[in-house]
C-alpha cells in the first residue's frame, strides 16, 4: 500500500470524544516504550508524525491519524508504566479499555511486544482481556534490529509456547518489525490493506 497522506486529526482522553467518522480503524497498544509511536512513523514514512521518546510514558492520549483520507491509525498510551501491583491482576487505564470496548470502527488491535524479552505477565493479561472482550488482535514484535536474525525465530517459538501455556490455542497473526530498519513495513501495510478492501467492498455493513 502506498501512503499518500497521513495527517494528525485529534488527541483525546475520552473514548466517547474520538472522531465519529465510520472508517476502518487500527490501534497500536503495548507496554510503554515498546515502540508504538515509532512504528506509526515507520509505517507512514513520516518521522515526526507521532511523538516518540527514549523515556517511557511519552504518549498520554488517544491519538487519531487519518491515512490516505480513508482509514485511521491510532496511537495509544502504553500500559505498565503507571504503578501496577505485581501480585494482583493488572488493571489497564479505564480510557484505554473504554476505547477498545466502545470503538465500533476498530477492525483490529495490534499488540506490540518487544522481541528481545521473555513473555511478560502484563502483556499476557492484556491479550487475555482482548480475548475475553472478543476484540480481534494481532501481535507485532518490535525492535527486531536489536537481536540477531537467528534469535528471532527462537524468541517467536518461545512466545508461542508462552501463549499456549496461557490457554491460547495458538498465536494470532504476527509480524516482526524494526522501526529503525523499516522491517515488516510491507507485511503490516498489506495486512491492513486486505482488511480495508473487504470492508470497502461491503461498505453498507460497516
Ligand atoms: P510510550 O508512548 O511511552 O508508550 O512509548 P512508545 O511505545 O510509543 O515507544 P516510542 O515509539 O516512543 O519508542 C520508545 C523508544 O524505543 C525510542 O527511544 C525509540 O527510538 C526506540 N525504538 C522504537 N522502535 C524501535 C526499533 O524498532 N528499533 C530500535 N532500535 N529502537 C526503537
Ligand atoms: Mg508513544
Amino acid at each position: 500500500m502506498k501512503i499518500n497522506t497521513a495527517e494528525f486529526i485529534v488527541s483525546n482522553s475520552d473514548a466517547a470524544k474520538c472522531p465519529a467518522e465510520r472508517i476502518p480503524e487500527y490501534a497500536f497498544i503495548g507496554r510503554s516504550n515498546v515502540g508504538k509511536s515509532s512504528l506509526i512513523n515507520m509505517l507512514t514514512g513520516r518521522n515526526h508524525l507521532a511523538k516518540t521518546s527514549a523515556k517511557p510514558g511519552k504518549t498520554q492520549l488517544i491519538n487519531h491519524f487519518k491515512i490516505n483520507a480513508n482509514w485511521f491509525l491510532v496511537d495509544l498510551p502504553g500500559y505498565g508504566y503507571a504503578k501496577v501491583s505485581k501480585s494482583t491482576k493488572a488493571t489497564f487505564q479505564k480510557f484505554i479499555t473504554d476505547y477498545f470496548e466502545k470503538r465500533e470502527q476498530l477492525v483490529c488491535g495490534f499488540v506490540l511486544i518487544d522481541i528481545r524479552h521473555e513473555a511478560q505477565k502484563i502483556d499476557l493479561e492484556f491479550m487475555a482481556y482482548m480475548g475475553e472482550s472478543e476484540i480481534p488482535f494481532c501481535i507485532i514484535f518490535t525492535k527486531a534490529d536489536k537481536i540477531s536474525k537467528t534469535k528471532i525465530d527462537s524468541h517467536i517459538a518461545a512466545y508461542r509456547k508462552a501463549m499456549r501455556a496461557n490457554n491460547w490455542e495458538d498465536m494470532p497473526p504476527y509480524f516482526v518489525t524494526s522501526s529503525l530498519e523499516a522491517t515488516g513495513r510491507d507485511a503490516v501495510l498489506s495486512y491492513i490493506d486486505d482488511l480495508n478492501e473487504d470492508i470497502f467492498k461491503n461498505a453498507n455493513e460497516f
